[in-house]
């Protein structure tokens, strides 16, 4: 994890201490590598991987979220249909692609509905950006998919410029969305944007 020169040291060691609780945690709940894997970035209460997690058996399914009673609330409902192939965990995705064990690979990645920034200053935490898709890329499988959708334009056509200029990426235009489950904000928007990008091959 790379620290801002001006980062506090009591930050540093609060990060590097979660960081080591979660190369701990994933081994034990993840499937022994090697394996491949669908995640959910933000996964809110888990409406969305819940249901593609029972549609695709095959598939072991992670949904990652920061806030607890999301996560409490997405966790009832794998219990409730029994889902072994699906495992919430409270993890940021920074932070949870440093930590996922070695010989665990990405093949479908969904970010459904992030939290847009909308303001220039705040841009910097959008996940949709050239480091983070790159620290993405890394963890996939070639050919492997990433899956983004949001009701905010001006994130999507960001997004969208971002991602066409990527080197570990490539739009694919024609691609099919996979699977259709509303989420709870896909709910509250009034209309929203698709787009598939493929980990380039190369
Ligand atoms: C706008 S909500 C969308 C939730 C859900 N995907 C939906 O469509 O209903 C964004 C979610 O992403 C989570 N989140 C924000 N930043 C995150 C990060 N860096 N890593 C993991 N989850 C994050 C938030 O806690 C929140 O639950």
């Amino acid at each position: 994890m790379q620290f801002h020169p001006g980062a506090k040291p009591e930050f540093v060691r609060h990060v590097e201490a979660r960081l080591s609780r979660l190369r701990e945690e994933l081994p034990a709940v993840l499937p022994s590598s090697p394996a491949a894997i669908t995640l959910e970035i933000g996964c809110g209460h888990g409406h969305f991987l819940a249901r593609y997690a029972e549609a695709h058996p095959e598939r072991f399914c992670l949904g990652i979220d920061i806030l607890n009673d999301r996560l409490e609330r997405a966790t009832k409902k794998r219990d409730r249909a029994g889902l072994k192939n699906l495992h919430f965990h409270k993890a940021e995705a920074v932070e949870l692609l440093e930590c996922l064990p070695a010989g665990l690979t990405l093949t479908e990645v969904f970010l459904l509905f992030p939290d847009p920034w909308p303001k220039k200053r705040h841009h910097k935490n959008r996940l949709v950006r050239p480091d983070f898709l790159a620290a993405l890329a890394a963890r996939m499988v070639p050919g492997g998919c990433f899956y983004f959708r949001t009701d905010h334009a001006e994130y999507f056509a960001a997004g969208r410029e971002v991602l066409a200029g990527h080197p570990d990426w490539r739009i694919e235009p024609a691609a099919p969305w996979p699977f259709e489950e509303a989420t709870v904000f896909q709910l509250k928007a009034p209309a929203y944007h698709s787009l598939v990008a493929g980990r380039s091959l190369a």
